[in-house]
């Protein structure tokens, strides 16, 4: 019988994001040696330097070959010498698009060891998903600027949303809630007194599903500004929560810093039928960069939450557990130039620990 193996694309992209996206594909093939399964890794050059050289941003023929992996690993992606926000929209937002990434994974988990700004918490208080929807509300992009230059002008973005994405989005929390089988617990985290419109269809919509689908799975709402409130006094709370793309890229910010910030905070984005692609949170931290002192753990992380979509979970927990393994007892300070190790060397603190 012959091994099976995965396509893995992988976008060392800018700053510290090869040094990072190295380590990580060195834990994930001493995953797939340990549980006998192969890895093939497929490098492309997308980002400052491609950009930088000929000017293209995401050609529509690497879209269409990323297509083809089974999954897609990302280190960083922004450079100091070009404007803010152009990789950033023409990489990442465009990849949400047009690969239909419609959710946003993120795993809120204090790892031992770690240390937590908040008074009192240890890793039996913060444990819990968000599940940011990821292709609607103002991230379509749909607005525009009117009489721009003048004391008339107008500005317009619009947060949009469909039945549709929602109920995918849903459809997606309502599942992870039932899988993860902790508290059973969906939170969905919206704005109802405010935005009438959009949040109504969300409350609207999860309360339909969940009467129909899913009557073993608790629903709460919170707004989104006494969440914020909530995830730093009472993180014990929370179990799945899901939320609309802006309110969960706030939240998701806000809860990485809980977790001990973003050395150590991973995200997916997933279209759960298609090609995911999963990256550490950090930027690519450009005064970092070369050194060998950025810490990988996010994106060993990311390699984790690629095996768990991959459907390879025993590979993914062995991650897992290495990583916690190292945070409990090697690498206590997350922060770059402070961990006590190179990024090399932690890299290979989890790799030896997930051979076994
Ligand atoms: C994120 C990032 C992106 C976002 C930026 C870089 C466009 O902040 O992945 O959370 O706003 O979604
Ligand atoms: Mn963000």
């Amino acid at each position: 019988m012959t091994e099976k193996s995965y396509q893995i694309a992988v976008i060392p992209g800018d700053g510290t994001g090869p040094e990072v996206t190295r380590e990580a594909v060195k834990v994930l093939k001493a995953a797939g040696t340990r549980h006998g399964f192969g890895l093939d890794f497929t490098e492309y050059d997308l980002g400052a330097r491609r950009y930088l050289r000929t000017g293209e941003i995401l050609p529509a023929s690497v879209l269409e070959e990323l297509r083809g992996f089974d999954a897609i690993l990302l280190g960083a992606i922004g450079h100091p010498d070009i404007a803010p926000g152009l990789l950033e929209k023409g990489i990442l937002l465009q990849m949400r698009f047009d690969l239909d990434l419609y959710i946003n994974l993120r795993p809120v988990k204090l790892f031992p060891g770690v240390e937590c700004p908040l008074k009192d918490k240890g890793p039996e208080h913060i444990d819990y998903v968000v599940v940011r929807e990821n292709t609607g509300d103002v991230y379509t992009g749909a607005g525009g600027v009117m009489m721009r230059g003048t004391p008339h002008e107008v500005a317009m973005q619009t947060a949009m949303y469909t039945r549709h994405q929602v109920d995918r989005c849903l459809r997606y929390a309502f599942e992870f809630a039932r899988r993860r089988n902790r508290r059973k617990t969906l939170a969905l985290v919206g704005k109802t007194n405010v935005l009438t419109y959009m949040y109504e269809m969300w409350e609207r919509a999860f309360h339909e599903m969940g009467d129909r689908d899913y009557p073993d799975i608790k629903r709460e709402y919170y707004h989104v500004d006494a969440t914020c409130m909530w995830m730093i006094k009472n993180p014990e709370w929370f179990d799945v929560i899901v939320t609309g793309n802006m309110f969960g890229d706030i939240i998701t910010d806000l809860a990485a810093i809980t977790q001990g910030g973003l050395g150590i905070a991973a995200g997916g984005n997933i279209n759960p039928d298609g090609v995911s692609m999963f990256e550490p949170m950090g930027g690519s931290a450009p005064k970092y960069a070369g050194q060998n002192v950025i810490n990988p753990l996010a994106a060993i992380c990311a390699g984790g939450m690629l095996l768990d979509t991959l459907g390879e979970r025993v590979a993914a927990k062995t991650v897992e557990d290495a990583v916690i393994w190292t945070t409990a007892n090697k690498v206590r300070n997350l922060a770059a130039g402070q961990m006590g190790y190179s990024t090399t060397e932690v890299g290979d603190l989890v790799a030896t620990r997930v051979a076994g």
